[in-house]
């Protein structure tokens, strides 16, 4: 293997330079985390499947014009992607009660929740990657008015199409988390989705059973 720049190395990824300018390699990792870091393993195959999973949610979302920093997978680990500005912020979509929002209102997990709830949270593990305002946003230049409706609309576009996409097999989206960067067109910004979408970054439930499909099974010691 050629020897290439590393960019960043995150929790269960690594950025490495890309072969051209503002391109990047996504690597994924088995490293897996949970609560900012404090439970950790090494989930042996974990990053390939979710560089595969990750891959065929973006290029369905490409198909349905959602922008995002894919380009092509390169082989079992690794992705070819746009280099962007990654903004700070931890995008959250809710369908259902569960996790911290069941934690924090006191709401039983597994209830409906009467509609598509979005939260944002600032990206600082040391923080805990606390609940933020759109107030917090645009007073600290994390992302300007126009990038936090942008960042909600698309959201919600990706709602409604994953959520169409996995009750075909047979699973309810609960919630999941997504990132977005910006890319530079003739200086002006572009808001567009980035990171993964996997597993790691939903709730996933057998719509049948309610039984887990995802990192709540590491995160809760539930096996399998
Ligand atoms: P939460 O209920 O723990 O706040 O998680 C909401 C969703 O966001 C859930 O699908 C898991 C995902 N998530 C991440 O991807 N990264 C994180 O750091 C956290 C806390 C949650
Ligand atoms: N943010 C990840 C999670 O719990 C990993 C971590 O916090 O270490 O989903």
């Amino acid at each position: 293997m050629t020897r290439r720049k590393k960019i960043y190395e995150g929790k269960a990824k690594i950025l490495y330079e890309g072969p051209e300018p503002g391109t990047l390699i996504q690597y994924f990792k088995d490293d897996t985390t949970a609560f900012d870091a404090t439970k950790k393993a090494v989930l042996e195959g974990k990053g390939v499947i979710n560089n595969r999973i990750s891959e065929y949610i973006m290029t369905r979302l490409t198909g349905i014009g959602v922008q995002n920093h894919f380009i092509k997978r390169m082989n079992l680990r690794e992705q070819l992607i746009k280099e962007v500005e990654i903004i700070p912020l931890e995008v959250i979509c809710r369908n259902i009660a569960a996790g911290s929002l069941a934690t924090r209102l006191g709401i039983p997990e597994g209830q409906p929740l009467p509609r598509s709830i979005i939260e944002f949270c600032l990206k600082d593990d040391k923080l805990h990657d606390p609940l933020v305002t759109e107030e917090h946003i645009t007073a600290f230049n994390w992302a300007s008015t126009q990038e936090i409706d942008d960042m909600m609309a698309i959201t919600l576009r990706i709602n409604d199409y994953l959520t169409g996409l996995f009750a075909g097999v047979g699973i309810t989206l609960v919630d999941f988390k997504v990132e977005f960067g910006r890319i530079y067109e003739n200086d002006f910004p572009r808001t567009i989705l980035a990171d993964e979408i996997s597993p790691d970054s939903c709730r996933l439930w057998d719509s049948v059973t309610n039984e887990k499909l995802d990192k709540d099974r590491f995160r809760r010691d539930l096996g399998n």
